[in-house]
């Protein structure tokens, strides 16, 4: 029935096989030298955020668990971000950031702590989690999107109280909150050290848009936010990127064209910086593919263009600079999305070479035997890289398969060494 997948299976055996016979292997993909490739496949995967009211805090049990973030921190401990929404899986109501620490790397089901809050502003939305670790000072930023219980993007009923909800049209009716934490996630306070989060708005969101209009809308990532190797901190956001050059004393914005919504960044080898979108509704039509700019801080950054190997189904999508600075490996980019222009459940690794310019090898989460009630996979994702030198993702599952208005979301977590992405296919 599925062809590709059955070449791809068929493929990865007789790689594995080759791999332990003749490593070091590399005469069947010509065009790449990776150590990585003669590795033993590994991977594990388990239910992360389980929803449907099996997990809960402070007097609720989250229907919905969406949209996530993970970071490592200084310590090696992984700190798994998340939506937690009460009482629906729609993006407004009353949501709060929900997150898990992860001891042992991730490894088992086991190391992961019980469910833990960073931020809640009563029953209004605080969103999009967008974490990153200052790796000089320790210190673990966690931005937010925030509206009132009684606005939503595009309205609806509040899901809590059933009253309609206003369209967000208006600057200021949408804000950036900022926590951090500096004791390796156990608490997240405000930049005034109480338990609140910390208002940004007025120095973070522009108040007008290129062409005028109010800057309305608004969100950060969601998803990891990067720490450059000369010690900036970036937040991707809509229309810029969030920084700061001193660790923390000045945050500034950076406009960028106005192309694209949900960001990722990551930082390249040569240190420039890449961005990797999802388009705005009128780009997408256009080309139904991931929307790149390239730049840095202080150069500022192209106009986007699309990647057209980089298919994307109008969802949001994550990008891991795996290796830089280490010398026994090639330069190795990792992206991951549900690579097509229709569904978001056919999510795959790619792994790029050359600064995200190309995309030899790719491998669909397809490939992972999940474990029954793990739902449908397929939607939002965020990925890390251990302390012990895999790769960590969080994606979202659809529980109750048919994707309506109630279905029950949650957050798988999958482990897995880069062997195991270079055994899928080159394509
Ligand atoms: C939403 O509720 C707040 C009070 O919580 C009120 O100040 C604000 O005007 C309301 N906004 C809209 C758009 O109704
Ligand atoms: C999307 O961005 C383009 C610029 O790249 C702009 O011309 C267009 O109006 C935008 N569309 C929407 C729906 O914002």
């Amino acid at each position: 029935m599925n062809r590709v997948l059955k070449f791809t299976c068929v493929f990865a055996v007789i790689f594995a096989v080759e791999t332990l016979l003749f490593a070091p292997f590399a005469s069947a993909a010509p065009t790449i030298t990776d150590p990585a490739s003669a590795e033993t496949p590994t991977s594990t995967s388990f239910m992360l955020f389980k929803g449907n009211h099996a997990e809960g805090l402070n007097g609720i049990t989250h229907h919905t668990f969406r949209i996530p973030a993970i970071v490592k921190t200084n310590a090696g401990t992984l700190l798994a971000f998340t939506e937690g929404c009460a009482k629906s899986n729609k993006d407004y109501g009353n949501i709060n950031v929900m997150y898990k620490r992860g001891s042992n790397n991730g490894q088992t089901a086991g190391g992961w702590s019980t469910l833990m809050q960073a931020a809640s502003i009563g029953d209004d939305t605080i969103s999009n989690p967008t974490p990153v670790v200052d790796c000089q000072m320790g210190t673990i930023w966690l931005f937010m999107s925030w509206n009132s219980a009684n606005t939503s993007q595009s309205g609806g009923a509040n899901p809590e109280t059933g009253l309609p909800t206003t369209c967000i049209t208006q600057w200021g009716q949408r804000r950036v909150y900022v926590m951090k934490s500096d004791d390796d996630g156990m608490t997240f306070k405000g930049m005034d050290g109480s338990s609140k989060p910390t208002d940004m708005t007025a120095t973070l969101t522009p108040k007008t848009r290129a062409g005028g209009s109010a800057w309305a809308w608004d969100a950060v990532g969601p998803g990891a936010g990067l720490y450059t190797s000369d010690g900036v901190i970036i937040i991707p956001a809509q229309f810029r990127n969030i920084y700061s050059k001193d660790h923390s004393i000045m945050w500034q914005v950076q406009k960028l064209p106005e192309s694209t919504g949900e960001a990722t960044i990551a930082e390249l080898n040569d240190g420039s910086l890449y961005r990797n979108d999802r388009a705005n509704s009128t780009n997408w039509a256009a080309a139904k593919r991931r929307w790149i700019s390239r730049g840095s801080i202080s150069g500022g950054f192209s106009a986007y263009t699309s990647d057209d190997k980089l298919l994307d189904p109008e969802n949001e999508a994550s990008i891991l600079f795996y290796n830089n600075a280490e010398t026994d490996a090639p330069t190795q980019t990792i992206f991951l999305n549900s690579a097509s222009t229709v569904t978001r459940m056919k999510v795959r690794f790619r792994v790029s070479y050359d600064n995200a310019k190309t995309w030899p090898m790719s491998r669909p989460l397809s490939d992972f035997t999940l474990s029954s009630g793990s739902g449908t996979e397929g939607g939002y994702s965020s990925m890390v890289k251990t302390a012990d030198k895999n790769i960590g993702a969080m994606v979202e599952t659809n529980l109750d398969i048919s994707n309506n208005d109630v279905s029950v979301r949650g957050i798988l977590w999958h482990k897995l060494n880069l062997g195991w992405v270079l055994h899928g296919c080159a394509c």
